[in-house]
This record gives structure tokens, C-alpha cells and sequence, in this order.
């Protein structure tokens, strides 16, 4: 079985409002996307990247790649998240890739994956054909609706994170057809394409760095 990180490096990071993009920012000396590699490769010793990075960082991306000693192959990035999936599957497609490898696409903006949890959601993967990180949510929620809100039972959402893991075959036969379309995530455009979605268990701490002060409580988390 071949095991896959797609890393996805090609955002802009705009609601962070930073010069540089929010993945290549330090915490501890160390750019956010390597804390991600890093999370994978001791989930899984042999698995094989592809990073999909904006094209202004790309020689510093090979640069820390070759400093802290790990191999990656990096791509361009899309306007789109789901072009720059689209983009790295495309890669893996001119390459001999087997149908049944499971490619994991991970936010690189998610530093605090676990090991663990990659483990999980690779096992689930391998047993259910899929595997989607989701946690219960933890405040209120509000639904709009026409000039005011209302309050919806939050027991029947799910947040939903990354990793997302699926087989090459039917991910790549899914992006082929729709990456002209926009979807906030993977699981969005797989169930659009007809392909039942496994969730497992993800944590509620691997947040998406979003805004400016998340970086703090990223390096707070870190330290804990
Ligand atoms: N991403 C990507 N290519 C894009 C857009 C997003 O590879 N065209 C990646 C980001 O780098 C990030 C992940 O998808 O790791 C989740 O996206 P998000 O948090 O929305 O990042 P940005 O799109 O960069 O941020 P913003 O929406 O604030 O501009
Ligand atoms: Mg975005």
C-alpha cells in the first residue's frame, strides 16, 4: 500500500493579513508547513510529498526542505484551493501512481495534526475507503435567515478539518471532472461526485491558522 501527504502550501492567507502567506511564517524558528511534514512522516516513515506552494516561495520551500532533511515534490499552486488539489493530483497522475494509494490532502495551516490522529484516519481510510477529520462543535450556532438569525441545535453539525484521505483513483477521477467548480474542502467535491464520506474522530486542537492571532495560540499549544 502507498501512502501519500498531499501538502497544500499555494494559499495566500488573506484574512491573516500578513506580508508574508501565514504558511511560511516561523514558530520556534520553524516555517508552519514543516510542523505538518514533520506530524506525517512520524504517523508514517515512508510516505511521499507533494507540496503545493505558491510560486514567489518556492526556492525557499526546497531550501528549508533540504535544510531539515526531507523530500518533497513541489508543485504550483491554483486560484482555488480545490485547483491547487486539482494541481497536485496532476503531478501524481503523469506519475506512475497506484489506484489504490491513499493520498491524504492536509491544510498546511493546520500545524497541530497529531501522529496519532494521521494514523487513525490512514487505518479508517484503508478499512472504509475514506476518511474525513471532523469534532463535535463547542459554542452556539446562529443560522441567517432573511434580515435576522436564528439559533440551530449545534448536535446535528460537525466541524470538519483535515486530513482527508482518499484512494488516487476515484480522487483523481473527481478532481478531473469537477475542479472547475469551487468546494471549501474535499469531502465536498468527492460527495458531489458520488463518493461516500468516512469520518473519524480529528482533534480539537488542530486548528486552521486563520488570523493574526491564532500564530499566538499556536505557539502557546506548541509549548504545552
Ligand atoms: N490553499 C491552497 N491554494 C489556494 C488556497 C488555499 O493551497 N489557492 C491552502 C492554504 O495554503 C491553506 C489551506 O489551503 O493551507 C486552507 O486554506 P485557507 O486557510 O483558506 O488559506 P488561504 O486561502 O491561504 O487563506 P485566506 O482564505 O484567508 O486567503
Ligand atoms: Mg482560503
Amino acid at each position: 500500500m502507498a501512502f501519500y501527504l498531499l501538502l497544500l502550501a499555494g494559499g495566500k492567507g488573506e484574512r491573516m493579513k500578513s506580508k508574508v502567506p501565514k504558511q511560511f511564517l516561523k514558530v520556534h524558528g520553524k516555517p508552519l508547513w514543516l510542523y505538518s511534514l514533520e506530524a506525517f512522516h512520524k504517523a508514517i516513515p515512508q510516505i511521499k510529498t507533494i507540496i503545493v506552494c505558491i510560486s514567489d516561495y518556492q526556492s525557499q520551500l526546497q531550501k528549508d526542505l533540504e535544510y531539515w532533511g526531507y523530500e518533497a515534490v513541489v508543485v504550483d499552486g491554483g486560484n482555488t484551493r480545490t485547483l491547487s488539489v486539482y494541481n497536485g493530483l496532476k503531478h501524481l497522475a503523469a506519475h506512475p501512481c497506484d489506484a489504490k494509494a491513499l493520498i491524504a490532502i492536509h491544510d498546511s495551516a493546520r500545524p497541530l495534526i497529531t501522529p496519532i490522529c494521521i494514523q487513525n484516519a490512514f487505518e479508517a481510510a484503508q478499512r472504509y475507503g475514506s476518511a474525513v477529520c471532523v469534532v463535535p462543535i463547542r459554542f452556539a450556532l446562529r443560522k441567517k435567515h432573511q434580515n435576522t438569525t436564528i439559533s440551530v441545535d449545534r448536535s446535528l453539525y460537525l466541524e470538519v478539518q483535515t486530513p482527508q484521505i482518499f484512494p488516487f483513483e476515484p480522487l483523481w477521477k473527481a478532481y478531473q471532472q469537477l475542479h472547475h467548480r469551487t468546494f471549501y474542502d474535499d469531502a465536498s467535491l468527492m460527495e458531489a461526485w458520488g463518493y461516500p464520506i468516512h469520518l473519524v474522530e480529528g482533534d480539537p486542537y488542530n486548528i486552521k491558522v486563520t488570523y493574526e492571532k491564532d500564530l499566538a495560540i499556536v505557539e502557546a499549544l506548541l509549548n504545552a
